[in-house]
């Protein structure tokens, strides 16, 4: 067994550095044990990461980030196991299947170009800011039914969730019950007068017969939130970096649109962002380590989906890959619920853009830095084109 002094954590790093750490560890250790923090373990090869997320019954979803062994929050459906995380997926499964993305479609569409409007003629943006932000934030806020306009107070809270340093607990924690008591209030305010959101569906669900109680339905609140706001922007940001920095690439999708589909694969297979977790149930043998009862394990896509056991020549970008198996959305029970909504979202991004703005270019006034906490996503990207 390998002991390593292992920290995931980074506020800012070189574009493409967290991929690079594991990739060297991948190659040296199949699991091994980090010291950092409480000691966890990490799966760094995409078949033993596939399987734990497939066994459920050993690797529990009642802590999902390694390195809070003892979470104080319980986010549904997340955090919960099979049986009773089933129940919750098939309650939540209608307001996420491709029919149901398809009908916002049209707003999705017609949102993105819209803001696009608003950049192509300036020839520079911050494109997090600018773009990757508001663009699926305002979509998901709609289906939530939650106000548009306090999308910055929103975000505010939700950086201090899921960016702030491992040291600052008592924000997130705070953080966390300014999110929950703004979904109480909009409970109330369904109840009184439902709409067609999904807080307001929610409401007339039944769990064994049973209205769901107030506090699994702030749970679920919570975790989409979570899982809706900060995603989509920071998967769109590493493929609009990638595309930057890689004008070829960039012109095989301007050139030919019907590529984007594959393209949107390959970029979430290269530049995976969530670094899921998982507690034991029972001592076990994984991957040749002793794990006990108790621990947590890491399992980190951006190695699993970059390991050359799973994917021929995995540092090369292929806008054209076939087979692309990629964990991007996780799999196994938890597998992400809003993947179709995700991939529309940023299918449509790149054919607005590529439609809208000429080749852009990384600007060279600012290098662009990566942050990696639970999820690993850009502060700034400075664009520049044309006009
Ligand atoms: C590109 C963007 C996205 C990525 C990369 C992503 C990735 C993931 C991953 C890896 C998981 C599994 C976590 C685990 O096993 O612990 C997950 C779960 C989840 N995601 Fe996403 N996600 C994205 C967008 C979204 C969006 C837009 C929504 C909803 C609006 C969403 C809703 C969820 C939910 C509800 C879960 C929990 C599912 C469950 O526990 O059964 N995700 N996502």
């Amino acid at each position: 067994m390998t002991e390593l002094d292992f920290n995931p954590l980074a506020g800012a790093r070189p574009v493409g550095e967290t991929a690079r750490i594991l990739n060297a560890l991948r190659e040296e250790h199949r699991a091994f044990r980090s010291t950092f923090g409480r000691g966890f373990w990490v799966l760094t090869r995409h078949e033993d990461i596939t399987a734990a997320f497939q066994d459920p019954e050993l690797f529990s979803s009642s802590a999902v980030n390694a390195l809070d062994p003892e979470p104080r929050y319980r986010w549904i459906p997340e955090m919960l196991d099979p049986p009773e995380h089933t129940a919750w997926r098939r309650l939540l499964r209608p307001h996420f299947t491709p029919a149901a993305v398809r009908e916002r479609e049209e707003r999705i569409r017609e949102h993105c170009a819209s803001l696009i409007a608003g950049i192509s003629r300036t020839g520079h943006c911050d494109f997090v800011t600018d773009f990757a932000t508001p663009f699926p934030s305002v979509i998901f806020l709609e289906l939530m039914g939650l106000p548009v306009e306090r999308l910055e107070t929103f975000l505010t809270w939700e950086r201090a969730i899921l960016h702030g340093p491992p040291t600052a607990n008592a924000e997130r924690v705070a953080a966390m019950g300014q999110v929950t008591a703004m979904f109480a209030e909009l409970i109330e305010l369904r109840r009184a007068e439902p709409g067609d959101d999904l807080v307001s569906h929610a409401l007339t669900w039944r769990l064994d017969g049973e209205p769901i109680p107030e506090q699994d339905l702030l749970d679920l609140c919570l975790l989409l939130f979570m899982a809706g706001l900060d995603t989509v922007t920071s998967q769109l940001s590493y493929a609009f970096w990638h595309l930057a920095a890689h004008p070829e690439d960039q012109k095989a999708l301007r050139e030919d649109p019907g590529l984007i589909p594959a393209a949107v694969e390959e970029l979430m297979r290269a530049y995976s962002i969530v670094l899921p977790g998982r507690k034991l149930t029972r001592d076990a043998e994984v991957a040749g380590c002793p794990m006990k009862a108790g621990e947590t394990v890491m399992l980190p896509l951006a190695s699993a989906n970059r390991d050359p056991r799973a994917f021929a020549d995995p540092e090369k970008v292929d806008l054209r890959r076939e087979h692309n198996r990629h964990l991007g959305f996780a799999t196994g029970p938890h597998r992400c619920l809003g993947s179709h909504l995700a991939r529309t979202e940023m299918r449509i991004a790149l054919e607005e853009w590529h439609r809208a703005v000429p080749a852009w270019r990384l600007s060279p006034d600012r290098e662009a830095l990566e942050h990696a906490y639970g999820l690993m996503g850009l502060d700034t990207l400075p664009l520049v084109w044309e006009v």
